[in-house]
């Protein structure tokens, strides 16, 4: 007989027939209750053993965190808490888990222990719940391109490029760092490294995307990119994912509507598959919001957020307007803010952009048209000469999930712009190369996949919901 899983036996309404279930121990109580866990569900089913005709050896390695083989049927549960249980009939231990040394206790762990763990994290319902829920939402952003005529590409994850022109990027090599060769000048001669030149690991996909954008029309990459900024907080990883739509012939509206349109598509998508799930992390950011001051807890629960998402428009305000309203706002009054908003150009931090999504709009808001010099160099440059056709769209509690823009689609002035910043020319020859020849107006943007997770999972700490998070100081696993 094939093994069932538990989420299926737990949707199934037929009773009293033969199962067989393979998973792990969550707890035993009272030498005869089993609450059993597979991965499939955020659900345990109970299992029912007959200690009294069960040998004494094999009930003392019944012990949390143990791999068990139960043989059974299923039955209507006559406790409270689960309307179906399975009474054993046979159990076999696949792995026996120490109860004395496994990090997995059945009591409250704290998350900083947890990562500590991580290899063992998703044994707890909070992180198997997120993983799921990680899933789901790839598979939704999968499903909503496939749906709408995008390809899906794969980009590099080695190149020669710094696609963001932030320079924070992590170097690809296999020169004998302590004996590297050298030139004439006395500096590393990357010309003998793997490559024949200095490469790094991608920041973005965006320039490989708008290649194929140029040609397949419509196409997205999915996939993993570094950052070695040195920022340890809780929405920065030096190992993230990225979602990045590319499209030709679509504006800077355009791609607003695109953006707006997918996000609530992904989120819709796990209200309707992943409810037991949102549930249950629903209950925990109850919990964790009892011990917060009033003031500070949010007005809506977790599935209330990401309805309010799927059901309302984003506001589009311009970086000026947001600007004029930063200004005149309180905390930029009272010297609150650490940066003081004093004058239009300055930079956006994030306590401004809290402030406009937490405090003013309270919904998410796509902020455009920023000024050219606080932006990178590929962005389509407005008429008035001194704004970029970019936009990020802030989400209360994330601040900053998306970033794109409408491209800068003029070879001429494409150029000049790269001159100004000290760009190569000649290392983007190619890129140079898509406004030579059928250049059009494009556009695109990246979603950062963690944050995502993180806003649909209530999780406070972006090391909480990728598997094994890479930041500074820390590669473990
Ligand atoms: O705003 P960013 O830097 O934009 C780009 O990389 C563009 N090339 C995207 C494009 O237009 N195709 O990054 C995009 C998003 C951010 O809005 C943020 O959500 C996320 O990526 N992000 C990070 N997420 C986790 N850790 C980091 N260190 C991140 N840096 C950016
Ligand atoms: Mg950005």
């Amino acid at each position: 007989m094939k093994s069932n899983t538990i989420a299926d036996l737990l949707s199934k309404e037929n009773t009293l027939q033969d199962v067989e279930i393979k998973g792990w121990v969550r707890t035993f109580r009272a030498n005869r209750f089993i609450a059993l866990n597979d991965g499939s569900t955020i659900n345990n089913i109970q299992c029912v053993v007959d200690f009294e005709n069960t040998d004494e050896a094999i009930l003392k390695r019944i012990t949390t965190g143990a791999a068990v083989h139960v043989k059974g049927s299923l039955t209507e549960s006559q406790g409270k808490g689960q309307s179906v249980e399975v009474q054993v009939s046979s159990i076999k231990i696949l792995g026996d888990s120490d109860p004395e040394t496994f990090p997995i206790q059945p009591k409250k762990h704290s998350f900083e222990f947890l990562r500590e763990n991580a290899h063992l994290r998703t044994r707890t319902s909070t992180f198997s719940a997120v993983m799921r829920l990680r899933s789901s939402l790839s598979f939704a952003i999968h499903k909503y391109f496939n749906e709408n005529g995008f390809y899906y590409m794969h980009t590099p994850i080695i190149t020669g490029s710094d696609a963001e022109g932030a320079g924070e990027m992590f170097r690809v090599s296999n020169l004998d760092a302590k004996n590297p060769p050298l030139d004439e000048k006395g500096n590393v001669n990357y010309k003998e490294d793997f490559f024949g030149k200095e490469t790094n690991l991608t920041v973005s996909g965006q320039l490989e995307a708008e290649a194929y954008a140029m040609s397949l029309g419509k196409v997205y990459t999915f996939g993993p990119t570094f950052r070695a900024e040195n920022s340890n907080t809780s929405r920065h990883l030096a190992e993230f994912w990225m979602i990045e739509p590319e499209v030709a012939f679509m504006d800077l509206a355009g791609n607003m509507d695109l953006a707006e349109d997918f996000m609530k598509s992904v989120l819709s998508y796990i209200l309707k598959h992943n409810r037991e799930d949102l549930e249950f992390l629903e209950n925990r950011l109850l919990d964790e919001e009892k011990t917060k001051p009033q003031a500070e807890r949010s007005e809506m629960s977790l599935i209330e957020k990401v309805k309010f998402v799927v059901d309302n428009n984003f506001k589009r305000v311009s970086y000026t307007e947001a600007i004029d309203i930063l200004k005149n706002s309180k905390p930029n009054k009272k010297k609150k803010f650490k940066y003081i908003i004093d004058q239009w150009g300055a930079d956006l931090q994030s306590e401004h952009e809290r402030y406009l999504v937490e405090k003013h709009f309270n919904c998410p808001v796509i902020l455009f048209d920023y000024p050219a010099n606080i932006k990178a160099f590929y962005m389509r440059l407005n008429e008035d000469g001194k704004t970029v056709r970019a936009m990020d769209i802030l989400f209360p509690g994330i601040g900053e999930m998306v970033g794109g823009s409408q491209r800068e689609e003029r070879l001429d002035v494409l150029k000049e712009k790269m001159k100004a910043l000290d760009i190569d020319e000649e290392e983007l020859w190619w890129y140079l190369d898509l406004r030579k020849y059928g250049t059009a107006v494009h556009s695109g943007f990246g979603l950062g996949f963690e944050r995502l997770v993180m806003f649909a999972t209530g999780m406070g700490n972006i090391r909480d919901v990728i598997p094994f998070p890479r930041t500074p100081q820390n590669a473990e696993f």
